[in-house]
């Protein structure tokens, strides 16, 4: 069983699919987390994240190991446990580059492929292209979606009102753009992803019907 979750940043991605994960019994996974480990690693070690050569030269180098247990969602480079510092406003704003990056994302694939693998009774995977690229055969395909205003005033919130809406709004269109029009798996809504819409919805809410989509489906299997 695997429940993927994709969508732009802002939309309740993590929180939705660590909840899910959480009351279906499932393990999860946030590849996100493991693309940003990435990029930490290449500002950690030098590395120009604006040059896609240098950034593929090291592609293989960091070994991650993400944690994929809802409650505790940890992950390390190198042994060292970076679930903090990867959530820094310079890791934020280098991620899309690295990313961007073919031999990051071969990379990464495999080893998202693996934890799936490794997970017993199932896994939620949240990310960009899960359901397009990653597991192109998941049990149940979810594309979160929010309108910029909602998006921008929650990652403002997360971050504690330290940076405007205004600015957290301009931020997230500017990674989105580069999420979406890269040419290696963008961001992109699969076809046979379900479209759920969380601007006017709560956690609770956007949970409760994304928990009804999978055990619909599950019933069905
Ligand atoms: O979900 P997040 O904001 O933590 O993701 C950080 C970045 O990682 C995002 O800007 C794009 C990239 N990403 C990706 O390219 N593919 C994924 N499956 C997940 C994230």
């Amino acid at each position: 069983m695997i429940v993927a979750i994709d969508g732009p940043s802002g939309t309740g991605k993590s929180s939705t699919s660590r909840a899910v994960a959480a009351k279906l019994g499932l393990s999860y996974l946030d590849t996100g987390a493991q693309y940003r480990a990435v990029t930490w690693w290449m500002l950690r070690n030098g590395v120009d994240v604006n040059d896609p050569l240098a950034v593929a030269d090291c592609a293989g180098k960091p070994v991650i190991v993400s944690g994929t247990d809802p409650a505790a969602p940890a992950i390390s480079v190198d042994g060292e446990d970076v679930t903090g510092p990867i959530r820094t406003q310079e890791v934020t704003a280098a991620v899309s580059a690295v990313s961007a990056v073919p031999e990051v994302r071969t990379r990464m694939v495999e080893v998202q492929r693996a934890a799936a693998a490794a997970a017993g009774a199932g896994i939620v995977v949240e990310g960009r292209d899960i359901g397009t690229t990653v597991f192109p055969r998941a049990t149940v395909k979810i594309f979160l979606t929010a309108s910029a205003e909602a998006r921008a005033a929650r990652r403002s919130g997360e971050l504690g009102g330290t940076q405007s809406v205004a600015v957290t709004q301009a931020a997230l269109a500017k990674r989105d753009a580069a999420d979406s029009g890269r040419t290696t798996s963008p961001l992109a809504k699969a076809d046979d992803a379900i479209e759920v819409d969380t601007t006017d919805l709560t956690l609770e809410q956007v949970v409760e019907r994304v928990v009804n989509l999978v055990e619909e489906k599950r019933t069905a299997l």
